[in-house]
């Protein structure tokens, strides 16, 4: 992204919003956090329990530096929780979604007070760049401490879970593992490596970045309708091993292998379930052809794509000007977003 444009975003997402809210009630109980997107490497699709969010394999992912949501949660004595996105009020199942939030914090905190959710995206939401993911991950951070709750990570990444699965990777910084776990309390993600452990970036080919018919929740519900699911899930627990074995170790070919693989496997499962779910568009498909041929050029870059036809290019930090470059030059790609590797989710 051109730093000019993100000091812009940067500028107005850090108005005067939070001074605002304040000087509304006698004695508000406020917070700020900010969290990044993540790219899942091995992908999670499907639950075992949809309620709890509880999912049927393990996944990894990195945070994406630069792309953020900032939230602020405000517990006062207004009748009803209320929520503004991108300075937009929302009712329905967002509000729904995000209130039962609320209540797991209301609960552990034992507070019956109402909040005032005002939430902000530096990036286009529903097209495949995991909003919801930082959405609930800074979601449960602001919530939990306007609560006056101290929660640990796990437990933050716990809660971020209830309200997107992904969101419990949003919660560790850098490299994160989310372990299937056998409940509840251990279905968490945590940190395998540091932000700084390996410069990875991820340019984001955006073909297009309009909301997505069908949401990951849905999907998520009729994964176990296509036939291939359960080879995909037999399959996960190597699939893993050889992913978190490539980031531990840097190996680049290895990793490009693994997550073209992963994520191919899901798109399989997502096109051959009740419904059919096809996210990829012709210029999807375009970019995986020129991703393959620039390796075998040379280039070290792989693709993984989530709930979208956009495409996640990762390559080696020093080539990602090139790689944003060509990837610019082709038909169908609108932008290219540009990221490292994110930290973890915290109050500001
Ligand atoms: C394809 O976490 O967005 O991005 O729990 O229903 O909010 P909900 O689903 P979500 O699913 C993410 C699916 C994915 C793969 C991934 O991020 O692992």
């Amino acid at each position: 992204m051109p730093e000019k444009r993100e000091s812009a975003i940067i500028a107005a997402l850090f108005s005067a919003k939070t001074t605002v809210l304040q000087v509304k009630t006698m004695k508000p109980s406020s917070a700020t956090a900010i969290s990044h997107p993540n790219i899942a490497l091995i992908k999670y699709w499907g639950n075992r329990n949809n309620v709890l969010r509880l999912p049927s394999n393990g996944s990894i992912s990195m945070n994406l530096d630069g792309l953020f949501t900032r939230t602020t949660v405000t517990f006062n004595k207004t009748p009803e929780d209320t929520l503004l996105i991108n300075d937009h009020p929302i009712s329905g199942k967002g509000l729904e979604r995000v209130s039962s939030i609320l209540n797991l914090v209301r609960e552990m905190a034992n507070i019956h007070d109402r909040a005032e959710v005002s939430s902000a995206n530096n990036f286009p939401s529903g097209a495949g760049i995991a909003s919801s993911a930082a959405a609930f991950a800074a979601l449960a951070v602001a919530a939990s401490r306007a609560a006056g709750l101290t929660l640990s990570e796990a437990q933050l990444s716990r809660l971020a879970r209830r309200g997107s699965g992904s969101a419990a990777r949003s919660i560790p910084g850098g490299f994160v593992e989310w372990q299937m776990g056998t409940g509840d309390e251990n279905s968490i993600a945590f940190s395998i490596a540091a932000p700084e452990h390996w410069n990875l970036t991820d340019c984001v080919a955006v073909i297009s970045a309009a909301h997505k018919k069908t949401g990951s929740t849905e999907g998520h519900a009729i994964a176990g309708t296509s036939p291939l699911q359960n080879a995909r899930l037999a399959d996960t627990p190597r699939r893993l091993d050889i992913c978190r074995q490539a980031i531990l170790g840097k190996d680049f070919e290895t990793l490009a292998h693994i997550i073209e693989l992963d994520s191919d496997i899901m798109h399989s499962v997502m096109m051959t379930s009740n419904p059919p779910l096809m996210y990829w568009q012709a210029a999807t498909v375009q970019i995986f052809h020129q991703v393959r041929e620039w390796r075998a050029g040379g280039l070290p870059v792989g693709y993984t794509v989530d709930a979208g036809a956009n495409v996640h290019v990762i390559c080696l930090a020093e080539y990602a000007k090139e790689v944003e470059k060509r990837l610019r030059e082709l038909p169908g790609v609108r932008d290219v977003l540009v990221a490292g590797v994110g930290g973890a989710a915290q109050t500001v």
